[in-house]
């Protein structure tokens, strides 16, 4: 006779909530999580977004629709609708760097029918764009279905670095450059810190920035309020990934050491931060 196999307990030997192994290697919960961090696991939105979705009442837990934030639901168990479509967790999360080029706009869906960031990479996953560029300027962009990821990365007090390249309409002198450094006052607040140097041969018509916060158009409105027109805006460098290889247009995966690092980044993150 066949001796009975024992089964595996629930949780790990650590007494931790089980985890399961994503396909890039990524350790994903399996335990009870947040419904906004549910829906956004699923590729549908971001955290926030599906918090406001909550709140609005699309959200339903098996059958029954919640309107409270920070409800927990056990995925594979329960069952989650929004707007009366279910909610499955995409099994394999994809994650791309685009090189973007001018002329598409970053998001997902677009009422006007202009061309947006997701014609020009594969339509296998419901993908998102992390963060935003204007339509005018170029460079990295991240792309995924991972919306916890993308929740940590574009929270207002996660400081990811990115960094720009600027053309200007006339040159900088230190002083103005100095001023860029040290923060500039806008209609949302001073800006941080960041880091900003002149370009070697471009006769002091192009910066770098380094900055760490996302307000809404912040780079051209931080040269605007010093007088400067930008003529040209790229963004070589977002939370370490660089277009370097990349042309105008093309897009990668990220290596899975790349995805790693984001991840590691995130958690350092957490544990001075206390997000959740
Ligand atoms: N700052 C801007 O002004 N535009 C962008 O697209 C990105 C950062």
């Amino acid at each position: 006779m066949k001796r009975p196999t024992r089964k595996k307990k629930a949780t790990t030997s650590s007494g931790k909530k089980p985890l399961r192994q994503s396909p890039e290697g990524v350790r994903v919960e399996t335990g009870p999580i947040r419904l906004n961090k549910y829906i956004a696991a699923s590729g549908l939105c971001s955290r926030r977004k599906a918090d406001e979705l909550i709140s609005m009442g699309f959200v339903r837990i098996n059958g029954e629709t919640v309107t409270e934030l920070g409800v927990r639901v056990i995925p594979g168990k329960d069952r989650v609708t929004v707007k009366g479509r279910e909610i499955l967790l995409d099994a394999k999360l994809v994650y791309i760097l685009l090189n973007k080029p001018k002329d598409y706009i970053t998001t997902a869906h677009d009422e006007k029918n202009r061309k947006t960031v997701l014609d020009l990479v594969p339509a296998t996953h419901r993908l998102f764009p992390v963060g935003r560029l204007d339509r005018n300027t170029t460079g990295a962009l991240l792309l995924t279905n991972d919306g916890d990821l993308a929740y940590h990365l574009t929270h207002p007090s996660f400081e990811v670095e990115k960094s720009y390249r600027v053309k200007l309409d006339k040159p900088i002198s230190a002083a103005q450059l100095h001023e860029l450094t040290r923060g500039i006052h806008l209609s949302d607040g001073k800006t941080a810190p960041g880091n900003a140097w002149i370009i070697e041969g471009t006769k002091r018509l192009e910066v770098a920035l380094v900055i760490h916060e996302g307000k809404n158009r912040q780079v051209r409105r931080m040269f605007e309020s010093l007088g400067f027109t930008v003529k040209r805006l790229d963004r070589f460098s977002y939370a370490g990934l660089t277009t370097t290889g990349l042309k105008r247009g093309e897009w990668r995966f990220l290596t899975a050491r790349e995805i790693k690092n984001l991840y590691q980044l995130v958690k350092q993150r957490k544990n001075t931060e206390h997000i959740s």
